[in-house]
C-alpha cells in the first residue's frame, strides 16, 4: 500500500504517495521528476545515482525513499544557484571532465560531497574518494583535473565569455549542424 511522504529535495518539499519499497533513485526520477540523477548498475557499484542526504554521499539505488523523510536531499539539479553554476560544474565544463555525460551528475555530486567535507584534498585523496564513481568513457584524468582545478581555485571568473567563445569557434568550424 502506498504511503504519503514528504521529501525535501534541493530545499523544496515534495508531497508524494509511494510504495514503501520504492528506491530513492526511482522516486527522484519518476515522482519528483528530477532526472539528472542517473541509473547505471542498480547495485551500488557505479556511482551514477549518487546524491547527498544530510551531507552524506549515498547511492540512491540502494536507499529507500521513505527512509529519507525529514532529511535534506541534494541532487545535481540543486547545485546551480541564481543561474550560476556550482564551481565543480563549471570546472567539469572548463576542463572537459565528461564525454557521454552519463556518469557526470554522479561524479559532480561525489566531488561536491568531498569538497564540502574537505575543501583542500590531495590528488590521492580525490582519487580515493572518487573511486566509487565509474566512467565507462574512461575520462578519469579529466575528471581528476576538473576536481583539482576547484581545489586550486583555477576556474575562471569569465567562464561565460570563454564558453561563448568556444561555441562560436565550434560553429565556425561547421562541425555541429543541429537539425
Ligand atoms: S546505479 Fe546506483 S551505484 Fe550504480
Ligand atoms: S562520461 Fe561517459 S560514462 Fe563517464
Amino acid at each position: 500500500m502506498k504511503q504519503h511522504v514528504v521529501l525535501k529535495v534541493n530545499g523544496e518539499d515534495y508531497e508524494i504517495d509511494i510504495e514503501p519499497n520504492k528506491l530513492l533513485l526511482h522516486t527522484l526520477r519518476e515522482e519528483v521528476e528530477l532526472t539528472g540523477t542517473k541509473e547505471g548498475c542498480s547495485i551500488g557499484v557505479c556511482g551514477a545515482c549518487s546524491v547527498i542526504v544530510d551531507g552524506r554521499l549515498v547511492s540512491s539505488c540502494l536507499t529507500l525513499a521513505i527512509a529519507c523523510q525529514g532529511k535534506e536531499i541534494t541532487t545535481i539539479e540543486g547545485l546551480a544557484k541564481d543561474g550560476k553554476l556550482h564551481p565543480v560544474q563549471q570546472a567539469f565544463l572548463e576542463y572537459g571532465g565528461f564525454q557521454c555525460g552519463i556518469c557526470t551528475p554522479g561524479q559532480i555530486i561525489a566531488a561536491k560531497a568531498l569538497l564540502d567535507q574537505n575543501p583542500n584534498p590531495s590528488e590521492e585523496e580525490v582519487k580515493e574518494w572518487m573511486s566509487g564513481n565509474l566512467c565507462r568513457c574512461t575520462g578519469y584524468y579529466k575528471i581528476l583535473e576538473s576536481v583539482m582545478a576547484v581545489v586550486h581555485n583555477k576556474i575562471s571568473a569569465d567562464f561565460q565569455l570563454k564558453r561563448e567563445h568556444k561555441t562560436a569557434k565550434i560553429q565556425s568550424l561547421n562541425v555541429y549542424k543541429p537539425h
